[in-house]
């Protein structure tokens, strides 16, 4: 089984000739609604990568139509839903600028997803099969929690720090490296955590072996590295497309990385195929517009 603890959104889209910057205001011809949110996409891009019955999504929602819906998109995706509680606060809402260039800006009002809680995930769920993802869009303690709990049951734990939250301090940062098999992060996000921890911006290596975790650093379309705890270096590159929108590619790099940890497949084997549905879920407009099916994956060629 592969769990995701993590935030449901409906991501509000506006596309722009240029995102917006402190104190300005542009114009955008109309808006999209989409589903979202990381966990949410990283359960739907895992969902579509992997037999039926892999996926259970652990969540929390609002008693209103975003949240109604977005629990009946992860059904419709292949993910239980089991373990999506509604509450009394509103779903969460992702508000995101695309530019003339596919790059985004996203402002995330957390709503329901700041309910989450530990106990939302029985012990019962927890086994030494489970892959449990992990993000940073939920309550940090609730997801340790259960990062600590799945790991006291045999499982394995792969945590996406995104975003890096500005007040994140050197022991939560150290507890979440030592709750983790796998982390993945953006470049951006690995510099913030290097230097949280006082290691230099570069040497992800170095955070790797001091952790004893495996660090992957994803870099859009220069493909992704893996550092390993015994001082292994793993790259893989990205197929070279034409992006639509690249909002959600981190999240199905992540949900394919899960997929391939619960396969057993080789660390460089699971890099290629992050990075091959990566590129792919950038082509169709939306998070989960283009994150590819399986076979999918077949057809593209690695550069
Ligand atoms: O990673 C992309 C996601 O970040 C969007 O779907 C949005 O909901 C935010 O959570």
């Amino acid at each position: 089984m592969i769990l995701v603890f993590g935030s449901i959104n409906v991501d509000l889209v506006a596309r722009v000739a240029t995102i917006a910057g402190p104190g300005m205001t542009v114009l955008a011809r109309s808006h999209e609604q989409h589903f979202g949110g990381k966990g949410a996409n990283q359960a739907v891009a895992a969902a579509r990568l992997s037999a039926p019955g892999t996926l259970v999504m652990a969540a929390c929602v609002g008693a209103d139509a975003f949240g109604r819906d977005s629990t009946e998109n992860l059904g419709r995706n292949g993910v239980s839903t089991e373990l999506v509680r509604v509450c009394d606060t509103p779903t969460g809402c992702a508000f995101i600028s695309v530019d003339a260039q596919a790059e985004n800006a996203i402002t995330v009002a957390s709503g329901a997803n700041g309910a989450l809680s530990a106990g939302d995930v029985p012990d019962a769920m927890l086994r030494s099969g489970t892959v449990l993802v992990l993000q940073m869009e939920v309550p940090f303690p609730a997801s340790l929690d259960v990062a600590r709990r799945t790991r006291q049951a045999g499982g394995r734990v792969i945590w996406n720090c995104a975003p890096v939250p500005p007040a994140m301090t050197g022991d939560e940062a150290t507890a979440l490296l030592e709750a983790s098999d796998i982390l993945v992060v953006n470049e951006h996000e690995a510099s913030d955590i290097a230097l949280i921890l006082g290691v230099a911006a570069d040497d992800i290596a170095q955070l790797a072996t001091r952790s004893a975790t495996t660090c992957i650093v994803t870099a859009g379309a220069r493909g992704a590295f893996a550092y390993t705890a015994d001082g292994q270096v793993c790259t893989a590159t990205t197929p070279a497309i034409v992006p639509v929108d690249t909002t959600g590619a981190g999240d199905t790099f992540v949900g394919a990385i899960a997929v391939a940890l619960h396969e057993g497949s080789p660390l460089a084997d699971a890099l290629r195929f992050g990075c091959k549905a990566a590129a792919l879920s950038c082509l169709s407009a939306g998070a989960q517009g283009g994150m590819p099916v399986r076979d999918a994956l077949h057809v593209v060629r690695a550069l």
